[in-house]
């Protein structure tokens, strides 16, 4: 698949996208490897998403990531998706096909497993219990992971209660959901908090969350890359939790991506998550 005398191309669409950080981190791997090609960000809105994947063939792209907003609108606009994509309701990988048809599949849930793996090598995740902050895209796309890797039992807290139950009746008995009201009483005996709300993002209000409940064991990973360090991963830090954050979720989502588009599988390395941390 791969020719050196080829330009390739792929992107991520996304409304806004300037702060993406993929730009960068896929360049990067262009250059270390000594591959001509260029990642660039397309904003794209909603509206216009199905013309922009359409116009990805006669461009020469390979392919494309789907960011906010546009994930879950982006099944209607794809040929062809898989069984990952269908589950969790939303593509954020896009594949032109050598025949121009677009095949979608989202590798979010792999990118939040992997990083966990690449953090914590000895963790092993069967039987284990997770209490899992916020229903929206990406907790979906997390609970389908974890119950892969055989967890017992993800503990689901959301503060609008009726998401965390439709998560709950599509993904099976082993989810439970609690009320907000009874978010840290829920952390009792958990082995992984997942924070997958906005709540601690640079702009945002820190996470209204209380950590006395949750065993000093746990490990806390919050998805959020910008600030690096979220109020709810310093409070875990100082009281002797292991943490990790939302960046080499992201870099692992975008290994199997590049290896599906151009044929070569990049790695993660802490050069290059030393430049990301830089541009953040
Ligand atoms: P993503 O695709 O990143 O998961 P999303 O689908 O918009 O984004 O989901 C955002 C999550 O953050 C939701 O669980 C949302 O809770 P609601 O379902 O009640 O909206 C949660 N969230 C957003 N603002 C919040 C706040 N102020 N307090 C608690 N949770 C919040």
């Amino acid at each position: 698949m791969f020719k050196s005398k080829n330009f390739l191309k792929a992107g991520v669409m996304g409304f806004p996208i300037k702060h993406s950080l993929s730009p960068l981190m896929h360049n990067y791997w262009f250059k270390e490897k000594n591959i001509n090609g260029s990642y660039v960000p397309i904003l794209t809105k909603p509206a216009d998403l199905e013309i922009a994947l359409e116009s990805l063939q006669s461009l020469g792209f390979s392919g494309c990531n789907l960011t906010i907003p546009l994930k879950e609108i982006a099944l209607k606009f794809i040929d062809e998706f898989d069984e990952v994509a269908k589950i969790i309701g939303a593509v954020n990988c896009v594949t032109v096909k050598p025949n121009g048809t677009l095949y979608g599949t989202n590798y979010d849930w792999l990118g939040f497993i992997n990083a966990l793996k690449y953090e914590f090598p000895n963790l092993n995740l069967e039987k284990k219990k997770v209490s899992l902050i916020g229903a929206g895209g990406s907790s979906r796309a997390i609970c389908f992971g974890l119950l892969k890797e055989g967890v017992s039992q993800i503990r689901i807290v959301n503060r609008t209660r009726e998401k965390a139950e439709i998560l709950s009746s599509d993904f099976g008995p082993r989810l439970k959901v609690f009320e907000w009201e009874q978010r840290n009483s829920s952390l009792d005996n958990t082995d992984l908090l997942v924070n997958t709300t906005n709540q601690g993002m640079e702009t945002e209000n820190k996470l209204d969350l209380s950590l006395e409940a949750l065993p000093k064991k746990a490990i806390v990973y919050d998805i959020i890359y910008n600030p690096l360090e979220t109020p709810l991963l310093k409070e875990a830090k100082s009281r002797g939790n292991k943490t990790i954050n939302g960046l080499s979720m992201l870099v692992h989502q975008a290994i199997p991506a590049w290896s599906q588009w151009f044929g070569k599988t990049p790695e993660i390395s802490e050069d290059l998550l030393k430049v990301l941390r830089k541009s953040i």
